[in-house]
């Protein structure tokens, strides 16, 4: 077996480079060691995580809104077990699609470990332990991430869990304590938060998804606060342990004193870090950095030539999205275009309710870098739309440069600000100015209007609604 291209890694980076080389003409394989395609994404990751998130909202809703609404129903009762089985048939549903991709564009799939032998030889392992090796001209590493466990937590996937757990509950929990609050954190507690979890929040720094600009994280905390949500910022964990059916958490304050905390989970989320094990890297002398990511230059191949690596594996963002666009600049790459990524431009999205949404700079990146910069913002209790859907936390802050009036960031906190983000991309990568925006039609009423508001609001100070 001779490949023109051969993939290691099935997630949203893989399959997404696999299907681009195959367009491109050239023969592929995809390489993968789990039973089903897809990566952390579809199967542990995004899809289903959103299952839930949605699931559950639509729980939230019915408790505490339909009321509002005009709509009497008897007090809903959750069904875990029924919300856990849809969430897995989306995911079927999901991974299937990917199985129909790969044989639509005439992809080889291999099932098992890959490792590479020589760099232009990969041998592929089964479960079985039987093995196949295979000859390819150029291979792409594709291998993703796994959560990073600290070693005073001992990880037990039963009380004291990571992600992956966390999407398979045998019950809701009555408490959770959630380690690290970032974007899973949020995202998982949200859904158990909703359906009737006490969650308590231990977090190293001074704010919730510290990344992000600061007036996100500031919000975010006050609609959470708002279910339930405890915060326990500027803690730093020591360790944890298991007693009986609940998990005792040590944690540190700014103080130096020591708090202990007990709840029956434990949701450990202080990020991931990239999977290489059993790649056999070694074997062929591919660099990594200090934090395990494979080593790449500009066009994303690493030391070794012909081997390029993209996706959580590498340094960057580890979003789907963008392991999809280095896919198929890597392919376009191996066929001999030029293709482009604007990092800048890679739009992050936290799926809580109200949703979290950003892309380019943030206001403290732009006080750093010392850029002249003007800020205009709009509430969405302002905003018609969200008045009339009962969404009326959160608001759209846009960063314009003080001279030229160019967008250089834009920062949402609202009702359907993941859908919301595109049009700033788009505005972005077009190298808009605020005026442009608020001189362009949204239709009446849309949660979109707020954009344009925060556009005005930057421009010349002149937002009409408020
Ligand atoms: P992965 O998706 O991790 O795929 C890597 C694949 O390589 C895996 O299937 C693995 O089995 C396989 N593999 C590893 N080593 C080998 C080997 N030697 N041989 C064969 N196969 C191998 N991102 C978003 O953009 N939006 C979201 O909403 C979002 N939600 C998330 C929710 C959760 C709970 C988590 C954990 C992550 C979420 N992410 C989200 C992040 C997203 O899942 C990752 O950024 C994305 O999956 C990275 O894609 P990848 O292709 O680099 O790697
Ligand atoms: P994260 O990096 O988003 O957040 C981790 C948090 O843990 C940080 O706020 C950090 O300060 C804190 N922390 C680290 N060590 C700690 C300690 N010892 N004690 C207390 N707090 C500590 O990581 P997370 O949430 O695990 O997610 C991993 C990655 O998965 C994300 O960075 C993101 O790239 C991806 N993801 C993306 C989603 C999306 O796009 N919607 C959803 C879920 C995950």
């Amino acid at each position: 077996m001779k490949y023109d291209v051969t993939v290691i890694g099935s997630g949203p980076g893989g399959y997404v480079a696999a299907i681009r080389a195959a367009q491109l003409g050239l023969k592929t394989a995809l390489i993968e060691k789990y039973s089903t395609l897809g990566g952390t994404c579809l199967n542990v990751g995004c899809i289903p995580s959103k299952a839930l998130l949605d699931s559950s909202e639509h729980f939230h809703n019915a408790l505490h809104n339909f009321k509002e609404h005009g709509i009497d129903i008897p007090t809903p009762q959750v069904n875990l077990p029924q919300m856990i089985k849809r969430k897995s048939e989306v995911v079927s549903q999901t991974v299937a699609g990917i199985n129909f991709l790969m044989k639509k564009n005439k992809i080889d799939v291999h099932q098992g470990v890959g490792s590479f032998v020589t760099a232009n030889q990969i041998k592929i392992t089964a479960a079985d332990g039987t093995s196949t090796t295979i000859e390819t001209d150029k291979t792409i590493i594709a291998t993703g991430s796994k959560p990073i466990i600290l070693p005073t937590v001992p990880y037990d996937k039963k009380r004291i869990i990571t992600s992956t757990e966390a999407l398979n509950m045998p019950e809701v929990p009555k408490s959770m304590i959630i380690i690290g609050g970032g974007v899973i954190g949020m995202e998982l507690g949200s859904v158990y938060g909703r359906l009737g979890t006490k969650i308590t929040v231990v977090e190293f720094l001074d704010g919730l998804i510290p990344t992000m600009d600061k007036t996100m994280g500031k919000e975010l905390q006050k609609v959470l606060a708002k279910i339930g949500f405890s915060f326990h910022f500027k803690h730093k964990v020591l360790d944890a342990k298991v007693e009986g059916e609940e998990v005792v958490v040590r944690a540190e304050n700014e103080k130096g004193e020591i708090v202990e905390l007990r709840a029956d989970y434990c949701l450990l989320s202080i990020g991931r870090k990239p999977y290489t094990a059993g790649l056999g890297l070694e074997n062929i002398g591919i660099k990594t950095d200090n934090k395990g990511r494979v080593e790449v230059n500009d066009h994303l191949e690493t030391n070794v030539k012909g081997i390029y690596a993209i996706g959580d594996v590498i340094k960057g963002a580890m979003l789907a999205h963008k392991a999809e666009e280095e896919g198929v600049f890597v392919a376009e790459t191996i066929a001999g275009q030029k293709p482009h990524i604007n990092y800048l431009l890679i739009p992050g999205v936290v799926y809580t309710w109200p949703e979290v949404a950003a892309v380019g700079y943030t206001e403290e990146e732009l006080k750093a870098s010392g850029k002249a910069y003007k800020v205009g913002s709009f509430p969405f209790k302002a905003s018609g739309r969200a008045r009339a859907s009962m969404d009326l936390d959160g608001l759209v802050k846009v960063l314009a440069d003080a001279k030229t009036d160019e967008i250089l960031g834009v920062h949402m906190i609202g009702p359907r600000t993941a859908d919301m983000i595109a049009e700033a991309v788009v505005a972005m990568e077009f190298r808009a100015s605020a005026e442009d925006i608020a001189r362009m039609s949204h239709a009446h009423p849309t949660f979109t209007e707020s954009f344009k508001e925060a556009c005005l609001a930057a421009t010349q100070n002149r937002a009409l609604h408020i």
